[in-house]
């Protein structure tokens, strides 16, 4: 709250009061437990809510002026609802300006606002900050306009301005979660039906801990698409193969790729293998922590990790250093690189008494290595995109 009263302050400072509605709302990164790339092949994922968040503080206009300002960068933006076009400089300001558009788009009539934003979510770290930052506009957005915008319209809205407006092909999975997070739950979804299950991840000896590479994920866009291609390429070569319907890998099963890979190109049939053996792992791991049984939960992820670095190869010498450090350290059950790949950060599982000794032994011996200090976080699954305070009536 006293933050949150700084922040006002800040608020106060940058605009005039315009005597409208006013609120402050969050939204969180994420971090991917198991299920990488699959979303796009219509599979499934696990990923869980974060504690670092994006904030943002609003209040209405009575004309069609967006104001932003952005407090880590200390940059401010103004546009028009009326004139929405993706910026070449100040790119961050294109989240903001998709968000709104789809909003427009959907139906729902929108009035200008004064903004201002803070974010504690690393940067192209694979934590998902843009979503965050999607998602934070959208519920600030409806919010103060008061329109009713129920969570899973917010998530397939904000995901349509990353693919729209912002010029991503990205799944569903991150503005998902960044919505529909709880606490102390994980987030399993079908990313086919969009049907979503809160699985409990809750255990006093175990623990989510983050490793930050600090290395920026390289090559990010370009890659992402090659593999998006990749397996449209497999799921096409099965559909003609097989004899039922085949939309996407997701409608593959682990016997028919053995039984065909060789007739595939050898690149795309391991594309193939990762993608139809994860979703498989993804169901396996939603078990495993129904049965508390955080071990097999554990050896998951170090298979997905693999697979994802010799099958699908999004990996990189960093972050495979980071997992083998980690998985030589005792009381860790698991450790895999989480989000899109190439850079970025490495999710584990961790005994809580050896968290310590963890973090200390991974950053001397990272540093040592590649002459970086990692960031190493810690964190339950946090709660999803919400209103911090919302006051007075819109004119
Ligand atoms: C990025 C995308 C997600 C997902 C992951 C890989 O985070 O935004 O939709 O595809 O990569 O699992």
């Amino acid at each position: 709250m006293q933050d949150l009263n700084k922040l006002w302050k800040i608020f106060n400072e940058k605009y005039t009061d315009t005597g409208l509605i006013k609120g402050a709302f969050s939204a969180p990164g994420r971090v991917n437990l198991i299920g990488e790339h699959t979303d796009y092949n219509e599979g499934f994922v696990l990923p869980m809510a974060i504690e670092k968040k994006i904030i943002m503080l609003g209040q209405l206009r009575n004309d069609r002026l967006v104001q932003v300002f952005d407090l880590v960068y200390k940059t401010k933006i103004k546009f028009s609802l009326d004139a929405l076009t993706p910026l070449k400089k100040d790119t961050w300001a294109n989240y903001l300006m998709g968000v709104m558009d789809e909003i427009q788009k959907a139906g729902h009539p929108l009035q200008g606002a004064n903004l201002i934003f803070r974010s504690d979510i690393p940067q192209k770290a694979g934590l998902s900050s843009s979503a965050a930052l999607e998602v934070v506009t959208a519920l600030t957005m409806a919010k103060l306009n008061l329109l009713e915008i129920k969570p899973l319209e917010m998530a397939h809205l904000c995901r349509r301005a990353e693919n729209n407006f912002v010029g991503v092909a990205c799944g569903i999975m991150d503005q998902y979660v960044s919505c529909l997070g709880q606490k102390n739950y994980a987030l399993f979804i079908d990313c086919r039906s969009n049907d979503y299950e809160l699985i409990p991840f809750k255990d006093h000896n175990f623990q989510i801990v983050i490793c930050n590479s600090k290395v920026q994920r390289r090559l990010i866009d370009s890659e992402y698409n090659k593999r998006r291609e990749e397996c449209k390429i497999a799921a096409e070569f099965f559909n003609h193969k097989l004899k039922r319907e085949i939309r996407a890998l997701r409608d593959v099963t682990i016997d028919e790729c053995k039984k065909y890979q060789r007739q595939l190109p050898e690149v795309i049939a391991r594309r193939a293998k990762h993608v139809i053996l994860e979703n498989y792992r993804v169901q396996a791991g939603v078990q495993a922590l129904r049965e508390e049984n955080f071990l097999a939960f554990g050896q998951l992820m170090v298979e997905s990790h693999q697979s994802l670095k010799e099958d699908y190869e999004v990996s990189c010498a960093e972050l495979d250093l980071l997992v083998n450090l980690a998985l030589k350290q005792k009381g860790v059950l698991g450790a895999r690189m989480t989000g899109a790949g190439f850079g970025g950060c490495t999710v584990n599982l961790i005994e809580k008494n050896y968290i310590g000794a963890f973090k200390e032994s991974i950053k001397n011996k990272y540093k040592k290595i590649t002459g970086i200090i990692p960031d190493i976080y810690l964190t339950p699954p946090a709660e999803g995109a919400k209103v911090l305070e919302l006051k007075g009536d819109k004119a």
